[in-house]
């Protein structure tokens, strides 16, 4: 889809809102509460972002952009958007889905993982489903949507937890989750190192009856990729083409190097934009993105971080 851009809003410190709509007024792909789009903000510059959108917005979508001190250009190209901008967007996809099942819902955020969360909060209260928000951020200065979480509407839902020191953060966590009713289920977005502090204090939880957690930015190196360790070929089966991936190299490293494209963008197994189609071979996954159904299939891989466990893999590209 070509977008445009009808709105900009600084929400926060370092942090831009902006809503994207059809340049004819035409309604847009629905997406559901915990849905991303995809940018291509340059040729090879696509990211992902969530959507904050509420339900029944069919004509804009709205995300929140922080900028990252180290870009590696997504968030810088984002920011310098102007109104009036087309931009490329991918219809919205969801790998965060909400359970509108839940007994009660325990919606973590920290930082610029509020998006999705914002969004389940706005579905669960249109229709009246108990949910709780906890929000971290340094101070109220750096929280997007401050005041919008503040109002009458959703004060009774939200807390805010500022300046928690980073050594303190699981007690908070441990301490609210303590307190959630049986069979609620807790939905985590944030940085790395937050989401694996809250998975690991949910795990001694009792009350919850599922965790589900997403996140979009791997903190650089965070996630290595799966270096060859005595190197195995890819087969390119719609052409025919063998290409050797050697010690040290990624596979996508390789398709590039030979001129081969392949959509992507993280390049540390979290976005699942270059998820491929295996046809024969199986691969060793080091990704964050396939579910566990999808590994044991061996139909798909992440061909920025995923290595083979024999000596071939054919690919359909
Ligand atoms: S580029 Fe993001 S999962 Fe491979």
């Amino acid at each position: 889809m070509r977008l445009q851009v009808t709105a900009l809003h600084p929400e926060a410190i370092d942090i831009l809102s902006l809503t994207l709509a059809d340049p004819d007024g035409l309604a847009l792909p629905p997406a559901g509460p915990g849905a991303h789009i995809t940018l291509r903000l340059a040729e090879k510059l696509v990211r992902q972002y969530s959507l904050y959108n509420g339900p029944g917005e069919k004509r804009h979508y709205h995300i929140a952009v922080k900028r990252e001190a180290d870009s590696r250009g997504g968030s810088e190209a984002v920011h310098r958007l102007r109104v009036g901008d087309i931009v490329r967007v991918a219809p919205p996809d969801n790998k965060f889905p909400l359970d509108r099942s839940a007994r009660h819902l325990v919606l973590l955020a920290g930082g610029i993982g509020i998006t999705p969360l914002l969004s389940m909060a706005k579905d669960a209260r249109r229709r009246g489903q108990s949910f709780e928000l906890h929000y971290f951020a340094r101070t109220p200065q750096h929280a997007a949507f401050h005041d919008f979480l503040a109002s009458h509407v959703f004060a009774s839902h939200v807390q805010f937890h500022f300046g928690v020191e980073a050594d303190a953060v699981g007690a908070r966590m441990d301490a609210l989750l303590r307190g959630a009713p049986t069979g609620s289920q807790l939905y985590v977005c944030g940085p790395n190192a937050f989401i694996d502090r809250a998975r690991s204090v949910a795990a001694s939880c009792q009350a919850l009856s599922a965790v589900h957690w997403e996140s979009f930015t791997a903190e650089p190196g965070s996630r290595p990729a799966a270096e060859a360790t005595s190197g195995f070929a890819v087969r390119l089966a719609r052409t025919g083409k063998t290409l050797r991936v050697d010690p040290g190299k990624t596979i996508l490293q390789v398709l590039q190097e030979n001129g081969v494209a392949v959509d992507c963008s993280c390049m540390e197994g979290v976005c699942g934009l270059c998820i491929t189609r295996v046809l024969e071979g199986e691969p060793e996954h080091r990704d964050e993105v396939l579910s566990d159904e999808e590994r044991r299939s061996g139909d798909l891989m992440t061909v920025c971080v995923s290595g083979c466990k024999g000596d071939l893999l054919v690919l359909d590209i």
